[in-house]
């Protein structure tokens, strides 16, 4: 296993992590003039048409950008760093304490990884991952490393504050669909908490390389901490990329393919990219909120009818999760076999 995180500093990148021309971050126009929505959970003020604020921006945001950012969300600034530092110190522990965590199997609650799947891993990111099931805590946590000192206290402190926001925002989104506020609450997040530590060591020449190559989280929806040493997120906004720049404590929330699904298709779950940099490690933390594996997936009853006919199948998340690992290079187009139109 080969991580970046183990390159000695290279002043040139070297030929396996340089993609090829039409894959590398210039292909694309990033639009520099648009920022996400910065949503302040504390708020709570009702508006002069009688409706939350929040809900209503939480709706405004998420049909227009698929993407927003919170603030006074109620995790201190000390669990967030705490959790980003103790990450970022697991990557950069010797290569030897890091080799007995190396895998790629799915059924592990903890491996490290480094790779890409669109070619076969013959183009490399450059990026290495952590991939943690984080919930419930009890069933995973006697297999999390015990090293860097404290991680396991940490990890799961931070799991179960994300935890909260991740229901908290769910709970205000089904509000401001019309549905039930616990409609979410049930099986459709109530399956396993997963996590992806993405770890971006400064790289000599981000131009030919990437961080993620474009694409959409398959779960219901995604909180994600990228602290603040430099911006690598880019998310997909009218066929260009904006950045989506870091704001110390704040978390941002995109939807997953599920949510798109449930919801039919007023939240979608929009593409996504990370670009690497040349002078800091970056690292990001994204927490995964998933439906059970026996969960019946299908556009909300209360949400389709004669004018919005449901566009998505009615489907097992287990066999979601099927098609999703069998596709390999073909990730992004497993959305497309469950729709009906
Ligand atoms: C992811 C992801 C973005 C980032 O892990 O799915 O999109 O900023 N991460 O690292
Ligand atoms: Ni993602």
């Amino acid at each position: 296993m080969e991580l970046v995180s183990n390159l000695p500093v290279y002043q040139t990148v070297p030929e396996k992590y340089i993609f090829p021309p039409d894959k590398r971050p210039a292909n694309d126009i990033v639009n520099h003039s648009i920022n996400l929505p910065v949503i302040d959970l504390r708020g709570g003020r009702i508006d002069s048409d009688g409706q939350d604020e929040i809900i209503r921006d939480i709706m405004k945001a998420g049909k227009e950008f698929g993407f927003f950012q919170v603030i006074n969300h109620g995790i201190s600034t000390k669990t967030i760093d705490n959790m980003l530092q103790v990450c970022e110190n697991f990557f950069k522990m010797p290569a030897q304490e890091k080799e007995r965590y190396y895998s790629d199997d799915m059924s592990r609650a903890f491996f490290l990884n480094s790779s890409t799947q669109y070619d076969k891993s013959q183009t490399r990111y450059w990026r290495d991952y952590l991939r943690i099931a984080c919930y419930p805590i009890e069933e995973f946590v006697d297999q999390w490393p015990e090293k860097p000192e404290n991680f396991r206290e940490i990890l799961s402190e931070y799991t179960l504050r994300v935890r909260e926001i991740a229901s908290k925002i769910l709970k205000l989104i089904a509000e401001g669909l019309g549905l039930h506020k616990d409609y979410f609450a049930g099986d459709l997040s109530k399956g396993n908490i997963k996590m992806e530590v993405n770890f971006y060591p400064p790289c000599p020449d981000p131009s030919l390389t990437m961080g993620l190559l474009p694409h959409c989280d398959r779960q219901l929806i995604t909180v994600l901490a990228q602290g603040t040493a430099a911006t690598g997120l880019q998310a997909k906004y009218k066929q260009k990329w904006i950045n989506v720049k870091p704001i110390p404590s704040a978390f941002v929330v995109n939807f997953g393919h599920q949510l798109e699904i449930v919801t039919n298709g007023i939240l979608k779950s929009v593409e996504h990219r990370a670009l690497t940099n040349s002078t800091v490690a970056r690292t990001s933390i994204a927490t995964m909120t998933m439906p059970t594996m026996d969960c019946l997936i299908a556009p909300a009853k209360e949400l389709v009818n004669e004018n919005n006919p449901p566009m998505y199948k009615e489907f097992i998340f287990r066999d979601f999760i099927k098609a999703y690992d069998a596709a390999l290079a073909n990730r992004e187009g497993v959305l497309e076999f469950f729709k009906l139109y």
